[in-house]
C-alpha cells in the first residue's frame, strides 16, 4: 500500500511539473483587437491596387529619397518618431504606430513637408479592413 501511494505522489509531482512548464500563454490584458502581421502588410503595399483604390507603391517608393507622388516611406518608422515631436506636428498620433495609421485613415492630419494635402488617396480609412491597416501599420514599423 505504501508503494502504491509513493507512485502516486511521483505522478502527481510528475503532472504538475509539466503542466507549469509549457501549455497556454495567458494573453496580455490589453492586447488589440486585430494583431497586424508585417509580411502581410509588405504583400498589399506592394499590390498595384488595393480593393480599387490606387497601391500605396504607386506613390510611395521604399528607395531613400526617391519621391514619386508621395515621399519614400524608406526609413519612415524614425522620421515619424521625429515628426510626432516637432512643434509643425498638429496630429493626434502619440506614439509612431499611431502616426503610421493615421496617415493611413486620415492623410491630411500631417501633411508631409513639401507635398500637397489631397494628393493621397483619402479613402483608405473607409476601403480598407481593421485586419489590413494593422498589417499596413506592421510592415511600415520595420522601415527603420
Ligand atoms: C495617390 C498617391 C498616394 C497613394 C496611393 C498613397 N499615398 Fe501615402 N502619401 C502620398 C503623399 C503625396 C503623401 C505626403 C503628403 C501627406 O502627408 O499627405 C503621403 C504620405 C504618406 C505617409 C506619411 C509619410 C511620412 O514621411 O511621414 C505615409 C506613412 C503613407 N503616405 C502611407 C501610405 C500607405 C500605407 C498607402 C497605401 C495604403 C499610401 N500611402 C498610398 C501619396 C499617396
Amino acid at each position: 500500500m505504501k508503494r502504491v501511494f509513493f507512485i502516486l505522489v511521483v505522478v502527481a509531482l510528475l503532472v504538475t511539473a509539466c503542466g507549469g512548464g509549457g501549455g497556454e500563454k495567458t494573453a496580455p490584458a490589453e492586447q488589440p483587437s486585430v494583431q497586424g502581421d508585417a509580411a502581410r502588410g509588405e504583400a498589399l503595399f506592394k499590390q498595384n491596387t488595393i480593393g480599387g483604390a490606387p497601391g500605396c507603391i504607386t506613390c510611395h517608393s521604399l528607395e531613400p529619397g526617391k519621391t514619386l507622388v508621395g515621399p519614400s516611406l524608406a526609413g519612415v518608422a524614425t522620421r515619424a518618431a521625429d515628426v510626432i515631436k516637432s512643434p509643425d506636428y498638429k496630429g493626434k498620433a502619440k506614439s509612431v504606430e499611431e502616426y503610421l495609421r493615421e496617415s493611413i485613415v486620415d492623410p491630411n492630419a500631417y501633411v508631409v513637408k513639401g507635398f500637397s494635402p489631397n494628393l493621397m488617396y483619402q479613402n483608405y480609412g473607409k476601403d480598407l479592413s481593421a485586419q489590413e491597416i494593422a498589417d499596413l501599420v506592421a510592415f511600415m514599423m520595420t522601415l527603420k
